[in-house]
């Protein structure tokens, strides 16, 4: 395959920003663009075989609009989103490109990613898929291939019911008056791991958090699962039969992670 140049839209932070410092560690030519950068999408199209979406969910469908009909067949075309389903389907519809879905499943301030999973989706064509593998691969991370609807119904519990069960947690702290000292005084190692979840989620980028779980078609019927939980463990450990609720966590540790006979 000739030189390599992959054009990151959305390579000035985040995710891009990450994969970016990675094909360049890899010896592979990239370009960035942002809102405010020299280079704009056109010249990433003219300059590049490769092209990757990286912006924020609420843009994403939009740039996969403007930058598809640019491409030509030989180009490939791929996303970095929390979701598949819908960016694959809109790469398919507005591009004739080989198309591959991406989601690596860690954020960009991780500071090794070797042994992380990366779910592929392959849409079209198969020139691409290899490279985009060996990409990963060199770095030593775990690479699936998967569909888009198989990843995002497992994002469902992952991403959204994870982090909606982090953020009840966090509201639910801020509703009692306990102060950072009484907090840090009286905290146990798995509060305080707990803690610093809450602290990512509240403060590192709490937009894409919140989009990853409006955005997830399987949210609902996770949540109404949630909430059917909550209610019927509570009113196991109220009833006092602890017979009973030790047999409901016993059952649910079997399903969770195999029997242990
Ligand atoms: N963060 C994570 O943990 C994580 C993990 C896996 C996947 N992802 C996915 O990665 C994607 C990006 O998320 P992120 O957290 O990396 O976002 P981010 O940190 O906010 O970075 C977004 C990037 O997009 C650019 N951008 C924003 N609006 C744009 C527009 N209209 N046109 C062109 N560029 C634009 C920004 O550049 P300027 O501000 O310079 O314009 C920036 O470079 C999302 O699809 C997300 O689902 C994120």
């Amino acid at each position: 395959m000739k030189k390599i140049n992959v054009g990151i839209i959305g390579g000035t932070n985040g995710m891009g920003q990450w994969f970016a410092r990675l094909l360049k560690k890899q010896g592979f030519t990239v370009h960035v663009c942002g809102r405010k950068t020299r280079l704009q999408i056109n010249d990433l199209t003219s300059l590049c075989n490769v092209i990757v979406v990286a912006v924020p969910i609420s843009v994403t469908a939009d740039i996969i609009r403007q930058v598809g009909p640019m491409l030509t067949k030989d180009q490939l075309l791929m996303d970095l989103t929390s979701f598949k389903k819908e960016p694959v389907k809109l790469m398919l519809t507005n591009s004739e490109a080989e198309v591959i879905g991406c989601h690596p499943l860690f954020g960009p301030k991780l500071k090794d990613s070797s042994g992380q999973n990366v779910i592929l989706c392959p849409a079209r064509g198969k020139k691409w898929l290899n490279w985009l593998k060996a990409v990963f691969k060199r770095n030593k991370m775990a690479v699936w291939e998967e569909t888009p609807e198989k990843h995002d119904k497992m994002m469902a519990v992952i991403q959204a019911l994870n982090h909606f069960n982090t953020i009840t947690l966090g509201m639910a702290l801020a509703r009692i008056n306990i102060t950072p000292a009484e907090i840090n005084k009286f905290s146990t190692p798995i509060f305080r791991t707990k803690l610093d979840i809450i602290r990512k989620v509240f403060t590192e980028s709490p937009e894409l958090y919140l989009d990853i779980i409006k955005g997830n078609p399987q949210t609902e019927k996770m949540l109404d699962i949630y909430e059917k939980a909550i209610k019927d463990i509570r009113f196991k450990i109220k009833s006092g039969n602890k017979v009973k609720s030790r047999k409901a966590i016993k059952k649910a540790a079997e399903k969770i992670y195999g029997r242990k006979d």
